[in-house]
C-alpha cells in the first residue's frame, strides 16, 4: 500500500509507504523537497499539508510550535502520510538524479587533527563508486539503529576514498567511541549521500563561504571540486574558530589563497589565546562577513556549522542584503532526538 502525495506549488506527485517519511519517499521518488538534518531539528523541510493527514514522529519542539501544527505546518522528515496528501513546499531546482544507497566503508587512517577534530579516511569496497556532489554528508549507520551525520570533506572526483572531519562531542555516543576505541581498518555501513548543500554551479555571483569549526568539511570538498573543474568565480573563504589549535588545515587555506588569486582565506579567531600570537581577524565569524560587505545583494553565501551560528547569521546576512535563496547551510544539529 501507498499513499500520493502531490505537491504545490509544482504539481508533481509522488508515492510514499506507510514506512516511510515524505522526505524518504521523496527521495527514492528521485525529487528535490529541501531538508537537512532528516531528523527533527534543524527546520529546513518544514511545510504545509494543504489537504490531507499525517503522523509527525519525534521533533525537536523548538523548531515548530503547537500553534503552527494547528495551521497545517509539518515537519516533511518526520511525516509520515496516514492517507493521500497534496502539500505545500517549494521543490528544489536541482538536476542531478543521485539515490543514495548503502554500503560498508572502511576506516583507512585516523589522524587526530586537534584535541577535539579526528580526520578520518574511509575506503569504500574496489567494486563501489559512490556518486556524490561535495558539500552532501553520509549517515552512519549504528549497530542500535540510530544514525550520525556527518559531511564528506573531499571531493567527488576522488570518491573511493571519502573523508571526513569529526567534532569529539562529549558524551556523544558515535564521537566518543570513535576518539576512544576505533581501530583503523574497522568495518563500517553507511548510507548516503544526502543533503543540498553543495555549489550552485549554474550561478556566475561571487561565493562566500562561512565556516564554523567542522562546518569547515563540505565546504573543503566544494572549493577542491571548484579548484578541479577550473572555477574562476571569486571566492573569500571566511573560517571561525575558538583559538588557533582550533583551525585546523589552516595550511592549506593558505596555499588555495597562495595558488590561486580568485581565493581569498579569512580566518577569525574568537577567543585567541597569548600564546597564539594572533594578528589576524578577532570575533565571531558571520561578523567579520558583515564588516566587510556594505551590502551582500550580488553574493551567493554557503554557511556550515553549529547551528546557533547558521540561525543568527542567516538572519544577519538576509538583513544585509542577501537574497534569501542566496542562502544556502548545514546545520550541524546532534542526532538525539529530543521527545515532543
Ligand atoms: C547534515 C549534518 C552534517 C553533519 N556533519 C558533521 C561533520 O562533518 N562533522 C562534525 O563534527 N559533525 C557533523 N554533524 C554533527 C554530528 O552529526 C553530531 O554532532 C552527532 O550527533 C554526533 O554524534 P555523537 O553520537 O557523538 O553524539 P550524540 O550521541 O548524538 O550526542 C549529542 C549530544 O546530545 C547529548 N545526548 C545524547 N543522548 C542524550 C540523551 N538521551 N539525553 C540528553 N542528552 C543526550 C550528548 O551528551 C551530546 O551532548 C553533522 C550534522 C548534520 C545534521
Ligand atoms: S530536515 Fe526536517 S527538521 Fe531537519
Amino acid at each position: 500500500m501507498s499513499y500520493t502525495i502531490k505537491l504545490l506549488p509544482s504539481g508533481h506527485a509522488f508515492q510514499a509507504k506507510p514506512s516511510q517519511t515524505i522526505v524518504e519517499a521523496a527521495i527514492d521518488a528521485g525529487i528535490h523537497l529541501p531538508y537537512g538534518c532528516r531528523n527533527g531539528v534543524c527546520g529546513a523541510c518544514k511545510g504545509k499539508v494543504v489537504e490531507g493527514k499525517v503522523h509527525l514522529e519525534d521533533y525537536q519542539s523548538s523548531v515548530i510550535s503547537e500553534e503552527e501544527i494547528k495551521n497545517g505546518m509539518t515537519l516533511f522528515c518526520r511525516a509520515i502520510a496516514t492517507e493521500n496528501l497534496i502539500i505545500e513546499i517549494k521543490e528544489l531546482a536541482i538536476t542531478n538524479n543521485i539515490r543514495p544507497k548503502i554500503f560498508p566503508v572502511r576506516v583507512e587512517a585516523l589522524e587526530q587533527l586537534t584535541h577535539d577534530v579526528m580526520l578520518m579516511k574511509l575506503k569504500l569496497p574496489s567494486t563501489d563508486q559512490l556518486q556524490f556532489v561535495a558539500g552532501q554528508y553520509l549517515e552512519f549507520l549504528l549497530k542500535d539503529g540510530k544514525r550520525r551525520a556527518f559531511s564528506i570533506a573531499s571531493p567527488s572526483h576522488e570518491s573511493s576514498l571519502l573523508e571526513i572531519h569529526l567534532r569529539l562531542i562529549p558524551g556523544g555516543e558515535f564521537t566518543e567511541y570513535v576518539f576512544k576505541e576505533m581501530k583503523e581498518k574497522s568495518i563500517l555501513r553507511v548510507e548516503g549521500p544526502f543533503g543540498n548543500f553543495f555549489l550552485r554551479e549554474d550561478s556566475k555571483k561571487p561565493i562566500i563561504f562561512v565556516a564554523g569549526g567542522t562546518g569547515f568539511a563540505p565546504i573543503k570538498g566544494m572549493i577542491e571540486e571548484s579548484i578541479q573543474k577550473g572555477m574562476k568565480r571569486p571566492i573569500k573563504l571566511y573560517r571561525g574558530a575558538r583559538v588557533l589549535e582550533d583551525l585546523y588545515m589552516d595550511a592549506l587555506c593558505k596555499r588555495w589563497a597562495h595558488e590561486f588569486s580568485h581565493i581569498e582565506y579569512i580566518p577569525v579567531l574568537s577567543e585567541s589565546l597569548s600564546e597564539d600570537k594572533w594578528q589576524g581577524r578577532e570575533g565571531l565569524v558571520h561578523e567579520a562577513v558583515l564588516k566587510d560587505f556594505i551590502s551582500l545583494n550580488d553574493y551567493q553565501l554557503y554557511c556550515c556549522g553549529a547551528p546557533q551560528m547558521v540561525e543568527v547569521a542567516h538572519k544577519a546576512f538576509t538583513a544585509q542584503g542577501l537574497p534569501e535563496d542566496e542562502f544556502y547551510s548545514d546545520a550541524f544539529t546532534f542526532a538525539a532526538p529530543v521527545k515532543k
